[in-house]
C-alpha cells in the first residue's frame, strides 16, 4: 500500500511571509511530488450575497473558512485522490466559479492565518510552523501587496487592519503559535531556517521510502 503523504502546516500572521516560506521549500522539492494548498481558497462561498454585504465580512475570524471543505479535501489527498480545489477571486470577495483539479502528492504543504486554529487541522499535520514577524512589516508588506494584487486604496487597507486584521491577528492567530513545533522568525529571507525544514522533511521523505 502506498505511504501517507507528508503534510506540513505554514501558520502565521497576514504578511507574515508565510507564502515565501512555503514557497522556498516548495521550489527545493519542485522535481519531487510536492504540491501547495492555501487556506485562503477555502474561503467560504459567498456568490449568493451582494458584494456590498461580501465587504462587511470578518476575513480574519475562524469562521470566515470552509475548513469542512479543506478537511475533507486533505483526507482525500491522503488517500491518494485528486480534488476539486476552489479558487478565491479577492477582488470580488468570494470563490470564483472554476476550480483547478489537484492530483495526489506525496508532501502537502498547508498555509494559511488560521490554519492551527482548528484542531482537525492541526491532528492531520507531521510538522507545524509559525512565521512570526513584526507587526510593522507584516503591515508594509500587505499595504504593498493588497493595492498591487488585490485591488484595494490605501485607506481601505488601512481602515481594515485597524479595525479587523489586528485584533483578529491578536485574538485568534498569534495565539496558535503554542501549537507550532518550530517558530519561524522573519519568514523567507530565513534561509537557515528554511534549510532545516527541508532537511527535516527530507528525513521524513526518507523514512517513508519516497526519495
Ligand atoms: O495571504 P494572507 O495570509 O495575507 O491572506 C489572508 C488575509 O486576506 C486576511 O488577513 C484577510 O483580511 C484578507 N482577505 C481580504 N479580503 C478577502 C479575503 C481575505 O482582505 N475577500
Amino acid at each position: 500500500m502506498a505511504q501517507k503523504p507528508v503534510v506540513i502546516g505554514v501558520a502565521g500572521g497576514s504578511g507574515s511571509g508565510k507564502t515565501s516560506v512555503t514557497k522556498a521549500i516548495y521550489e527545493h522539492f519542485k522535481g519531487h511530488s510536492i504540491l501547495m494548498l492555501e487556506q485562503d481558497y477555502y474561503y467560504k462561498d459567498q456568490s449568493h450575497l451582494p458584494f456590498e454585504e461580501r465587504l462587511k465580512t470578518n476575513y480574519d475570524h475562524p469562521l470566515a473558512f470552509d475548513n469542512d471543505l479543506l478537511l475533507k479535501h486533505i483526507q482525500k489527498l491522503l488517500k491518494h485522490e485528486s480534488i476539486d480545489k476552489p479558487i478565491y477571486d479577492y477582488t470580488m470577495h468570494t470563490r470564483s466559479n472554476e476550480i483547478i483539479v489537484v492530483e495526489p502528492k506525496e508532501v502537502i504543504i498547508l498555509e494559511g492565518i488560521l490554519i492551527l486554529e482548528d484542531e482537525r487541522l492541526r491532528n492531520m499535520m507531521d510538522i507545524k510552523l509559525y512565521v512570526d514577524t513584526d507587526a510593522d512589516l507584516r503591515i508594509i508588506r500587505r499595504l504593498l501587496r493588497d493595492i498591487k494584487e488585490r485591488g484595494r486604496s490605501i485607506d481601505s487597507v488601512i481602515e481594515q487592519y485597524v479595525n479587523v486584521v489586528r485584533p483578529m491577528h491578536n485574538q485568534f492567530i498569534e495565539p496558535t503559535k503554542r501549537y507550532a513545533d518550530v517558530i519561524i522568525p522573519e519568514g523567507g529571507h530565513n534561509h537557515v531556517a528554511i534549510d532545516l525544514m527541508v532537511t527535516k522533511i527530507q528525513t521524513i521523505l526518507e523514512q517513508k521510502s519516497f526519495l
